[in-house]
């Protein structure tokens, strides 16, 4: 039986933190083995946020540095750019036939993503974005999406717009499926529910051990845990959610020691300290390797762009044919 597909996207903003990975990137990595699979740098959707454009290209190859360091395997993966293969924007304009403003303006990844923003400063394209989405998922027949939980309702769009086209136009996508990570969100070092660039509040995967040791140091921890042989409340605690993930093993040590206050948090954070970078040593043994090849990573997406472009002229030729438009 052949392999069903997946597909899925990250915008490229740089170099990636361990929020993208255990987000997303790991679960593409499992699934690489049982899936075909498609990841596609989402550059056009940078723009609904930022319009300079000038370091995208940059960006997206550091991401993409840091999704192959890290296990993504090319010969496994296609990786291409979503702005390089001019279908994505034709459906787009397609699709965009097919959903409601109101149904757009439901989108709770959207009203999170605005929440400081009136609606009244939205931009039609950020309003528009979960449609993009949904022509990137579709233009390669994604069967499954493996995302994060915010992006399910971006899945369930593109299951609406999916049907809406079959039932207008005939038979032409399948619905796909999210394929949910089990840990879908790291809380930044501040606490913030979200670990992100913008709120800098980051571990990257490239982080040098140092730099893991003096970030983890000001990380916050229970505010009750005052002196070092306090009890403290792990449940509350930011650096513990991070042992869960990264020291998963001695968790319950942890934890323990935390609840008696025989651990303090410099020593508990020094062994997530310990952890995460014994987690990162690979991943930036290899970055360095490919910073040295840059080349290599260019004709690693110049090689899925080609591929992906032959997949996507396919369905348009389906989409033309049903929408008696060829
Ligand atoms: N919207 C996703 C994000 O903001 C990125 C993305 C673009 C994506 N196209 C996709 C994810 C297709 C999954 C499938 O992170």
């Amino acid at each position: 039986m052949s392999k069903k597909r997946i597909l899925s996207g990250m915008r490229p903003t740089g170099k990636l933190h361990i929020g993208h990975y255990v987000g997303a990137l790991e679960n593409w990595i499992k699934l690489q083995n049982d899936y075909e699979s498609y990841h596609l740098i989402a550059d056009y959707h940078v723009l609904t946020t930022n319009l300079d454009t000038s370091e995208i290209y940059n960006n997206s190859i550091e991401m993409v540095i840091d999704w192959i360091a890290a296990g993504l395997d090319p010969a496994k993966s296609l990786i291409f750019r979503q702005s390089q293969i001019k279908e994505h924007a034709e459906l787009y304009l397609i699709f965009s036939m097919l959903v409601t403003t109101a149904r757009l303006e439901r989108n709770p990844t959207l009203k999170e993503q605005v929440r400081d923003l009136n609606i009244e400063n939205m931009i039609y394209g950020h309003l528009g974005y979960t449609v993009l989405q949904s022509a990137d998922i579709l233009l390669y027949k994604g069967q499954a999406v493996p995302v994060g939980e915010d992006q399910v309702p971006h899945v369930e769009i593109t299951r609406e717009i999916a049907r809406k086209f079959n039932n207008q136009y005939g038979l032409v996508f399948q619905e796909p499926e999210p394929l949910l990570t089990n840990f879908s969100r790291l809380q930044g070092l501040d606490g913030d529910a979200k670990m992100s660039k913008s709120l800098n509040n980051t571990i990257l995967l490239s982080d040098e051990p140092e730099e893991v040791k003096q970030k983890l140091r000001k990380a916050v921890t229970d505010p009750l845990k005052v002196r070092r042989n306090d009890p403290g409340r792990p449940e509350v605690c930011l650096v513990f959610t991070y042992h869960k993930k990264f020291n998963h093993e001695n968790v319950s040590e942890i934890e323990s020691g935390c609840k008696s206050g025989e651990l303090g948090c410099v020593d508990c954070k020094m062994k997530c300290v310990e952890k995460i970078n014994m987690f990162l040593e690979p991943i930036i043994y290899k970055r360095k390797q490919m910073e040295n090849d840059i080349d290599a990573v260019k004709n690693i997406i110049a090689d899925g762009e080609n591929k992906a472009k032959i997949v996507a002229a396919s369905t348009m030729d389906e989409v033309h044919k049903v929408m008696s438009l060829g």
